[in-house]
């Protein structure tokens, strides 16, 4: 079954032909980074207009990059929550009108779903139950996966994201936007003993997050060291906020192996990306006996391909979407 799926619930509008939710045959995702680079974030009312004129080339690029026409495609795919209402009002108005032209049923997309099906495409023999780390720009989860539309949430950030904290402490060092891919590569020339910073953790809970102070203590080391009229030096806070993000993170999971019998374990969205977050979750789940799960680093930021693998089962499902469909801008998984 090919599904031609589209995303726009942020700042990229994109577009994939994806057979049986594990092949994609294409994947086309257009950034609005450079047009919000400007203000130092998204801009939602930019974005939902960015998103509007990006939507046909998106799609029809998608379905030429898979050499396909709209006749050999059996259903449509769109986010519909969470994201910014604007934003996500584009895709949904987009995929209704087609639906409605095209005569294809409309299959409603979860985002963060989505980002968890990103490992499908890349792990043909993964099938849940299995859990997955959910890190991107807007969330931070530790999700039970029980099946391909079953869910639980076990944990949480109680206030910012990862990907959010990630963005923050790229532009307090003036290394760009939205800076995780900047600071990531920055952190490798550093020494994190330098700049020792607390782990995003809640002690008294076993799997949430928490952001904010993490960012509090950046902001104030940059500060400080201004005040003193010294630079501090860019590499060794990347290396010292990446260290405490991968501690928090290790914390994290040693209670989640504590308490579950984790035989597999994702990890999944745009922070996926990081490269000592990835390592880190390798080597807990190494020395656990676990496997480990991660898609390429084309399928961890927003992308169409995501939405199209988890619409194959959310269509297995019998959950389909009639003219009715709306954009939810905070829902559940
Ligand atoms: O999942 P995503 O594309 O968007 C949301 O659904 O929110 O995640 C985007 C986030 C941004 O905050 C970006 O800075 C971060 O992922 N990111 C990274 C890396 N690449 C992207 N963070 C850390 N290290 C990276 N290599
Ligand atoms: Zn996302």
């Amino acid at each position: 079954m090919k599904i031609l799926a589209i995303e726009s619930s942020c700042d990229e509008t994109a577009a994939a032909v994806v057979e049986d939710g594990r092949k994609v045959l294409s994947n086309v995702v257009n950034s609005q980074i450079e047009i919000h680079k400007k203000y130092g974030g998204v801009v939602p009312e930019i974005a939902s207009r960015a998103h509007t004129e990006a939507l046909c080339p998106v799609v029809s690029g998608a379905l030429e990059e898979a050499g396909l026409t709209l006749e050999k495609i059996d259903a449509l795919a769109v986010t519909y929550t969470p994201g910014l209402v604007g934003a996500l009002l584009a895709g949904v108005s987009f995929a209704k009108g087609l639906s409605l032209a095209s005569g294809l049923p409309l299959i409603p997309v979860n985002h963060m779903r989505g980002h968890i099906a990103a490992l499908y495409p890349a792990h043909p023999e993964l099938e849940p139950p299995f859990f997955a780390l959910v890190l991107s720009g807007g969330h931070t989860e530790i999700v039970k996966v029980n099946g391909y539309t079953s869910f639980e949430l076990l944990g949480a950030t109680a206030d910012d994201a990862a990907g959010e904290c990630f963005d923050k402490t790229a532009r307090v060092l003036g290394i760009g936007y939205p800076g995780g891919k900047e600071l990531d590569m920055l952190s490798g020339s550093g020494n994190a003993r330098n700049c020792p910073l607390p782990p995003p953790i809640i002690k008294s809970s076993e799997f949430d997050f928490s952001f904010s102070g993490l960012k509090t203590a950046v902001i104030n080391l940059v500060h400080n060291a201004e005040q003193k009229n010294e630079v501090p030096d860019k590499a060794d806070v990347a290396a010292g906020f990446t260290k405490a993000v991968c501690a928090g993170i290790e914390d994290r999971m040693t209670n989640l192996f504590d308490r579950y019998e984790v035989k597999k374990l994702g990890l999944v969205g745009g922070v996926a990306a990081n490269s000592s977050v990835r390592k880190t979750l390798d080597a807990i789940c190494r020395k656990r006996g676990a496997e480990f799960f991660v898609p390429p680093v084309s399928l961890c930021g927003d992308n169409g391909a995501m939405i199209g693998a988890q619409a194959y089962y959310e269509y297995l499902d019998g959950n389909l979407a009639d003219g009715a469909l709306n954009a939810v801008p905070s829902g559940e998984l």
